[in-house]
């Protein structure tokens, strides 16, 4: 939640900034700002809405300057106004601060500061922040960046910030605790900051992750200086950005989110290339090759995620069930995290996570580290929180996800995890040759067969223009496709503001049933398989109540074709990997359904991309 972004260097900051902002916007919407400092002073200039209404707001105004800090916001303390809005500023206004995170102890310290003669502006934890640093200046005669180090060892909770003064406008200060930080080394002495990698690719390749409780320091014509909290100077670690500048532009669709729906035969492909050889009946996931014995003997594993990739912890348990014969279960990271956990020996700990900085699965993973636990992640973005934090882990590698509805990363993560549980079940040897060599020809066809599928997306529109004034719909499926249900139903609901529920199709008849009436759309898996006659059974439930059916089918159905108001047909695939084809035109349908709806698709309401708050 929120993006922060800064740069100081030759160039002028406030472009850079600026465009930086417009990438991470997917991480909070709700108000966008920047400081600058300049000959005129520190100038700090601030809207509510979207970086766009914060562009049009600083039209004719000063945005000359070559050192900046901008904002854009996910509210958490207080409304999403101008007031609120970062970044914030000291009481002298010297000193501009910007936040992502949550400062828990904020409501002690705003006490504090006000006995010493504080006034506030904002409801906002990061204004106490700010006033925190100049108290301490103020009272202790230190440096800005002194003053930082000391207010960040008085803080509980969550931070990544950038400070700038008005003191020493050549130098920016960054300090992150459990939200993400990433500084970007350019070619001429100049540097930028960021929540992510984003903002920074077009400018360098080269980057440091800040860890937990470090603080960087970058200033003209002495660079980047690395500290802990503590005050021992520290070694950047200079990493190479693998990002493609490509990735995260729209490259002529309408939203990001259909562009991304569309990138998934070469997204699953990307996540199998090197994992996967049919000729030689070989799978394998590179990263977490030392980890293959533990895994085969563990006695449970346990996945914690939140969201979409919980629909896809929930495939996981069905195919390592099935192939591992080891026990699974799913936790929902949030929930995980305050109960007091059994973990044992032997229990493996995954977590599943695109952003790799979701607050609940990485507390979840700490607590599962502290009991003693081996934990595992699967994660998109390179380089986040969880994939440093994890004993080990295998990257989906599905490329930048910017839609905030979760598409590609929800099939690449699937896909390691049918990889996971196929080179287990091998090593364990729970999985014959036959039923193996089945599942691993029919992964590598999966790319072309989800391409086949995308084909259909003139005809699921059509579906959708019949559905998109519903005000409720149903999503049912059973066995592996139960969890797509789901899926489909959290797409439905989070960009086109539907209500929406998924259900296993047997569980209908135990309450929903009651629902269901001549305008409520159910979306339906019926895929040939183990489950096709029950569910058969379950459409002609819904249909004798005057439901709306939409089934999809395997290619070439019949039965149910004869039954349902509408079928989409998906290509005929080995069981275990109908999640991969079946939650394709669910996407399709919610993005239709939102567009037609006249929804912000890529940036639903309320939402944020990545949630790095409890
Ligand atoms: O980055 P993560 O995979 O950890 O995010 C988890 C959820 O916040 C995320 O999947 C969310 O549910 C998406 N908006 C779903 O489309």
């Amino acid at each position: 939640m929120c993006g922060i972004v800064a740069y100081i260097g030759e160039e002028q900051a406030f472009p850079i900034v600026l465009k930086g902002l417009k990438r991470l916007e997917y991480r909070g919407y709700d108000s966008a700002g920047i400081a600058l400092i300049n000959k005129e002073g520190l100038l700090n200039y601030k809207h509510k809405g979207k970086v766009s209404e914060l562009e049009k707001h600083t039209d004719k105004k000063n945005i000359d300057g070559t050192i900046g800090i901008g904002h854009t916001r996910w509210a958490t303390h207080g409304l999403p106004n101008d007031v609120n809005a970062h970044p914030h500023l000291s009481g002298n206004e010297n000193i501009a601060l910007i936040h992502n995170g949550i400062i828990e102890n904020y409501d002690t310290l705003k006490e504090g500061l006000i006995a010493r003669g504080h006034t506030f502006k904002s409801e906002t934890d990061t204004e106490v922040l700010v006033h925190l640093v100049e108290d301490i200046q103020e009272h202790e005669k230190v440096s800005t960046a002194e003053a930082v180090r000391l207010a960040l060892n008085n803080v509980i909770g969550a931070y990544a910030i950038v400070v700038m003064s008005k003191d020493n406008p050549n130098q920016l200060i960054a300090a992150r605790k459990s939200s993400p930080l990433v500084v970007g080394i350019g070619k001429e002495g100049d540097f930028y900051l960021a929540s992510d990698a984003t903002p920074i690719v077009e400018y360098t390749n080269e980057v440091v992750y800040l860890e937990d409780e470090e603080i960087a320091i970058v200033e003209r014509n002495k660079g980047l200086r690395l500290y802990n909290i503590q005050n021992q100077e520290k070694t950047p670690y200079i990493q190479e950005l693998e990002m493609q500048l490509e990735a995260l532009e729209k490259g002529g669709y309408e939203h990001f989110m259909l562009k991304e729906i569309h990138e998934q035969p070469r997204s699953i492909k990307d996540c199998f290339r090197g994992r996967l050889n049919v000729n030689k009946g070989w799978v394998g996931l590179g990263g977490i090759k030392d980890y293959e014995q533990q895994l085969a003997t563990a006695k449970r594993i346990i996945f914690v995620a939140c969201g979409t990739s919980w629909h896809a912890a929930l495939v996981g348990e069905y195919l390592f069930e099935d192939l591992t014969r080891i026990p699974v279960e799913v936790e929902y990271a949030s929930e995980f995290r305050y109960r007091n956990p059994i973990i044992g020996e032997g229990d493996i700990v995954i977590a599943i996570s695109q952003s790799g900085e979701t607050a609940d699965t990485l507390a979840a993973l700490e607590l599962a580290k502290a009991k003693g636990a081996t934990i595992l992640g699967i994660c998109n973005v390179v380089g986040s929180s969880i994939s440093r934090i994890t004993h080990a882990g295998s990257y989906t590698h599905a490329g930048p996800e910017i839609g905030v509805a979760s598409t590609k990363a929800f099939t690449a993560q699937v896909t390691v995890l049918t990889i996971m549980a196929l080179a287990i079940a091998r090593k364990k040897g729970t999985l014959n040759e036959a039923k193996f060599r089945r599942i691993i020809t029919e992964l590598e066809l999966i790319p072309e067969k989800v391409a086949k599928v995308l084909e259909s997306s003139d005809y699921i529109e059509s579906i959708s223009e019949i559905y998109k004034d519903a005000a409720n719909a149903l999503y049912l499926g059973r066995g592996n496709s139960f969890p797509v249900a789901l899926e489909g139903a959290l797409k439905l609901k989070e960009i086109s503001y539907i209500h929406a529920e998924g259900y296993p199709a047997a569980e209908m008849k135990h309450g929903p049933i009651a629902l269901i009436d001549e305008a409520m759309p159910v979306f339906v898996i019926a895929t040939k398989g183990q489950s096709y006659e029950k569910v058969v059974s379950n459409i002609q439930e819904v249909k004798a109540r005057k439901g709306k059916v939409i089934a999809i089918v395997t290619e070439g159905d019949k039965q149910v074709k004869a039954m349902a108001d509408h079928v989409i047909e998906i290509p005929d695939t080995d069981e275990h990997l109908v999640p991969l084809l079946a939650t394709i035109p669910f996407q399709l349908l919610s993005y239709y359904i939102a567009v037609m709806r006249g929804c912000n698709v890529d940036q639903p309401r309320n939402l944020a991309k990545s949630v790095t708050v409890e």
